[in-house]
């Protein structure tokens, strides 16, 4: 039931803080400042490779989880869309851990790759919201999301809990790796225990998004742009608002405009920018800069740090909870679901069910 909200997608977007917090429950042990998976039935610790595999937002999850693993746990991490990972003859070799990323537990490219994996000898470790699924009954290791049932078409809390449980699933493997002492285990803990509270910041900042989404409605198309984890989330953002408001959108990595994009760049075509404080934003907003020269309209999502040091000539500003690095991609994604949600009801497409998709695709 949708209660007071307009469309599921909205309550699930102002679910996040506790589905988050719930998922977390289950991943972390505050108290001992440690994170706890479940034991699988083969040894973690000899895992030589992780290789990503997803659809859709899942695959954006995984993109992020990819900074995370290599960082922390300095484990080799490729990533693949799930329907071009089977047909490309991928190597998979001994100690190889492949990590399918699904909402439904149902995407048939994401299913066939998965048993694609399993018959070239990989561990299989999924990472899924709907627990009775066939990815879930198919895992070596289940990493279960607890994000409650997802009705609209568009995922929003399921990647939010996805990016809670990859970033425990990092902790763990970097600790059995012998990567992590245990003061920067506490560090993590400590950090992604304070996700829900920042959502619910984000949240908070509901009315100046739906003002922002005004300036966006009219536009045909619209940039988003991040470095690092966040450069996922501008795809993710970029495809939010093409699912839902039918306006062609793109997600670059912001060093990568000037080697082409740039040239789209004139006054009708919103820049979204994605740049918590952090060790990325100079450059990023570096990047940002050379669009404003070219008269690109702005909106620049960040914390009060980085709107006073860049905010200026922005054409909006949205200003986010200061959080840690890490966390930033699970904090961010809620000003872009809420933007998408935004524009998407000013423009009065069926928000829950978009024309020509559906919520799982069974097909390849
Ligand atoms: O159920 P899954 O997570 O496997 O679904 C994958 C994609 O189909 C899904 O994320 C799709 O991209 C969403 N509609 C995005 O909002």
């Amino acid at each position: 039931e949708k209660g007071n909200y307009r469309h599921f997608m909205q309550k699930e977007i102002f679910e996040q803080p506790v589905v988050v917090a719930q998922t977390l429950q289950s991943y972390l042990r505050p108290v001992e400042g440690q994170v706890a998976l479940p034991d699988p039935d083969f040894d973690l610790s000899q895992i030589k490779r992780v290789t990503i595999v997803a659809c859709g937002t899942s695959y954006y999850a995984g993109m992020v989880a990819r900074y995370w693993i290599e960082r922390f746990a300095r484990v080799p991490v490729e990533i693949e869309a799930a329907s071009e990972y089977r047909y490309r003859e991928p190597v998979m070799e001994e100690g190889g851990l492949s990590l399918f990323i699904s909402q439904s537990g149902e995407t048939a490219d994401t299913l066939a790759a998965l048993r694609h994996a399993r018959a070239g000898g990989q561990k299989i470790a999924v990472v899924v919201n709907v627990p009775t699924s066939s990815m879930a009954r198919e895992a070596d290791l289940l990493l279960p999301t607890h994000a409650g049932p997802e009705i609209g078409v568009a995922s929003t809390k399921a990647f939010t809990c996805q990016l809670a449980v990859l970033a425990a699933f990092a902790t763990h493997i970097a600790r059995v790796k012998g990567q992590l002492t245990q003061q920067e285990e506490q560090d993590i803990v400590r950090h992604l225990a304070e996700a829900p509270a920042a959502l619910n910041a984000a949240l908070a900042f509901n009315d100046t998004i739906e003002n922002v989404a005004t300036a966006i409605a009219p536009a045909r198309d619209v940039l988003y742009i991040g470095r690092g984890p966040d450069y996922p989330l501008a795809m993710e953002g970029a495809l939010k608002l093409k699912e839902i408001s039918y306006i062609h959108a793109e997600g670059y990595a912001a060093g990568e405009m000037k080697h082409g994009p740039i040239a789209l760049i004139d006054d009708k075509v919103p820049i979204i920018v994605l740049a918590p404080s952090g060790p990325l934003f100079e450059k990023t907003v570096s990047n940002m800069q050379e669009m404003q020269a070219r008269g690109g309209k702005v909106i620049l999502i960040s914390d009060e740090k980085g709107i006073q040091e860049a905010g200026d000539n922005c054409l909006a500003t949205l200003t986010m909870p200061k959080v840690h690095p890490l966390i930033a991609p699970i904090v961010y994604a809620i000003p872009v679901q809420l933007l998408a949600y935004h524009v998407a009801v000013i423009k009065g497409t069926d928000v829950d069910q978009p024309r020509n998709l559906a919520k799982s695709v069974t097909v390849e």
